[in-house]
């Protein structure tokens, strides 16, 4: 059996009874490294805690090498963890689908994500829109596909989720053009950058999908004792320090009840003025007013 378990946002401990079962009995256990990463627990940690080795997947190991994990599967049970839910924002569907093609069994034990802890900023799931990827931009690769999702999910008064780019083993342009197996150090995308690089891009455009008053919640470290949220504006976050990762951004749609607001007002600085900023964006994209056709005139 190959089972695809969730290890939760955190600690060794946020892994459900079910999952530590899969993988205590499990004669290979893999950690996906590379989408996300266990904030609270190192790899030594999840080894004392499961009383076993852990093989670090990179993506290459994942993506090219995978028979490597899938090795005798179909006769012993091999374990691969992922940080939040298997299935949650990067999916492993493409793993899940060898390991059937080779005739091995697959179970998924899921467990919590930042796609649906996300509401623990007091933002309602149900009026989220598209979630989008920020990556870090270079000199000359910025790319911007995920400002039309943005664009869309605005017009129709959608909240949407943003997720930070994370580089956990990555080599430079001239190493991997001269194939030297060396690697950058981890970086994590901040929110500060994050929110840089939206306003730099909506300059670029134009269109104004979202502008500096946009406001915003800055999530860090969602699930750990040290978590922090933060609401403002988007030209305030892009200097504000959001601390250790990792870091996600929610930027409001038009739809904030006044529940979600109410939340929202606990993590900002100055509540007046956060207030005024929600109400007049939520003037932003505003339908017109539904008007009846005309009856026709009976003749
Ligand atoms: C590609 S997603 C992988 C999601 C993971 N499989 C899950 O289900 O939660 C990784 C990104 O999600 C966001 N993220 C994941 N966990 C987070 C957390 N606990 N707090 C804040 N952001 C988080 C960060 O932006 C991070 O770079």
């Amino acid at each position: 059996m190959l089972y695809l378990v969730g290890l939760g946002l955190s600690s060794e401990e946020d892994i459900t009874v079910r999952g530590l079962k899969a993988v205590k009995k499990s004669c290979r256990v893999y950690l996906e490294h590379y989408t996300s990463i266990l904030m609270a627990a190192s790899q030594e940690e999840l080894e004392k805690f499961y009383e076993k080795p852990v093989i670090l997947a990179d993506r290459e190991m994942v993506e090219t090498g995978c028979d490597e994990i899938l090795r005798d599967a179909d006769k012993q049970d091999v374990a691969f963890l992922v940080v939040g839910d298997p299935f949650g924002a990067t999916t492993h569907t493409d793993l899940v689908l060898r390991a059937k093609q080779q005739g091995i069994s697959v179970e998924v034990i899921h467990n919590a994500s930042i796609m649906n802890a996300v509401g623990a900023c007091g933002l309602q799931l149900y009026t989220f829109g598209q979630t989008v990827s920020m990556v870090f931009f270079t000199e000359n690769w910025r790319p911007d596909s995920w400002y039309e999702k943005i664009l869309e999910n605005r017009k129709i008064g959608l909240h949407t989720l943003v997720l930070l780019d994370i580089k956990v083993k990555e080599q430079n342009y001239e190493n991997m053009a001269r194939g030297r197996l060396i690697y950058e150090p981890p970086r994590y995308m901040s929110i500060s950058q994050c929110c840089e690089q939206l306003l730099e891009v909506d300059e670029s455009k134009g269109t104004k999908a979202y502008t500096a008053d946009t406001p915003c919640v800055a999530i860090s470290r969602l699930g750990c004792p040290t978590q922090r949220m933060k609401s403002g504006t988007i030209k305030e976050l892009s200097g504000y320090d959001a601390g250790e990762p990792l870091h996600s951004l929610v930027i409001l749609g038009r739809q904030c009840h006044e529940l979600e607001l109410e939340y929202l007002l606990e993590f900002c600085d100055d509540r007046r003025k956060f207030k005024q900023d929600v109400l007049r964006d939520q003037e932003y994209f505003k339908p017109a007013p539904w008007v009846p056709p005309a009856e026709e005139e009976d003749e």
